[in-house]
């Protein structure tokens, strides 16, 4: 038994200086230290020995299967450092090969324009008020002076949460809010969503972006309305920009009006953008109405206001070209990144 105990010690020792891979490595452990293996199958065949034999047979089968796990460690050691180089040798860094281009994000276009306008009304004082687009239907239609049976209001035009609250369909009920939540003078632009039932085609979408604005002071009269949009377009669409005032009808403002500018497409020649006529509609205005200052506990007879509404998705694809209005809620980047 001592005779086989050596001899299986010197051939595992030839063969473990032959195994190449890991799994070599397993199939030789099986082969000799598995249940099956050779060296095992030999130490239970030590239940045959006499009492003076065990003890010296068993030291020496420990030393051998120690002297095997030893050689078999340092074989897998090597083998393992193998297969480390050769990783590092494939993923080797070539260090002169340009880097990956880290993807950077940006503004969304009609973000821009937000943004320019933000600073355009910023360096006129006005600050940015902000309102939720779940609004109380009190705050988008009653205080807004809009007639309880105006079309607007119908269940086919406005998304409903229930009969107080719906999806503000216009930014001007922010105007409600600052006019109660400030004391007056109040100066406040207010970009954001709005929701209206519009089925979605290149020029119509449920969601859509607007921004308001709001002035309401002692003295306050049309002059400073005409005055400050036309000084807001001119530094939008540059200084040769003409507008024009159109009367109009708005609930919440009397006298109220639309203001066109000149077409930013054909710059006032006519084109199939402004049909013809050279000039485009930018936004509705107007001077605020007595009942909606009332509605928000402020004296008409002391003081006054105007406010403009401007949408801003036909300014964004007017101002980059973008055909079909659906392009700027697709998040395809290969669109956005042009910008
Ligand atoms: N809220 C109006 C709309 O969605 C736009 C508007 C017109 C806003 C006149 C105003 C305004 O503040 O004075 O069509």
């Amino acid at each position: 038994m001592k005779d086989q105990l050596l001899n299986i010690q010197k051939e595992a020792k030839e063969k473990i200086q032959n195994l190449h891979s890991l799994e070599d490595l397993e199939k030789f452990r099986i082969e000799f230290m598995g249940k099956k293996g050779k060296l095992t199958s030999i130490l239970r065949g030590m239940g045959g020995l006499s009492k003076e034999e065990r003890p010296i047979i068993g030291k020496l089968a420990n030393e051998v299967r120690e002297a095997i796990e030893s050689e078999l460690g340092k074989m897998k050691t090597s083998i393992e450092e193998k297969i480390l180089l050769e990783k590092l040798e494939k993923d080797k860094i070539d260090i002169t090969l340009p880097g990956k281009e880290v993807e950077v994000g940006h503004h969304h276009p009609l973000y821009n324009i937000i943004g320019e306008l933000e600073e355009i009304f910023a360096s006129l004082g006005f600050a940015v008020a902000e309102g939720p687009e779940i609004e109380l239907v009190r705050y988008n239609f009653d205080n807004l002076n809009v007639p309880l049976d105006h079309s607007s209001r119908d269940k086919s035009d406005t998304f409903y949460i229930n009969d107080d609250i719906c999806l503000r369909t216009q930014t001007s009920p922010v105007q409600i809010r600052a006019m109660k939540a400030k004391d007056v003078p109040i100066k406040v632009i207010a970009p954001g969503k709005v929701y209206r039932t519009d089925e979605i085609d290149a020029t119509h979408s449920p969601l859509f972006h607007q921004i308001e604005g709001l002035i309401v002071d002692k003295g306050i009269t049309m002059a400073d309305l005409k005055g400050t949009l036309e000084y807001v377009v001119k530094r939008l669409y540059g200084e040769e920009t003409k507008t024009r005032f159109r009367p109009h009808q708005f609930y919440f403002t009397e006298p109220s009006a639309e203001m066109d500018a000149t077409c930013i497409a054909c710059h006032g020649k006519g084109c199939n953008v402004c049909k013809g006529s050279g000039f485009i509609e930018i936004l509705g205005c107007g001077m605020v109405h007595p009942n909606v200052l009332k509605a928000c506990g402020i004296d008409p007879d002391v003081y006054t206001g105007f406010a403009f509404g401007m949408g801003l998705d036909r300014m964004t694809m007017l101002k980059y070209g973008i055909k079909d209005l659906r392009l700027l809620f697709a998040n395809d980047t290969e669109l956005l990144t042009q910008f």
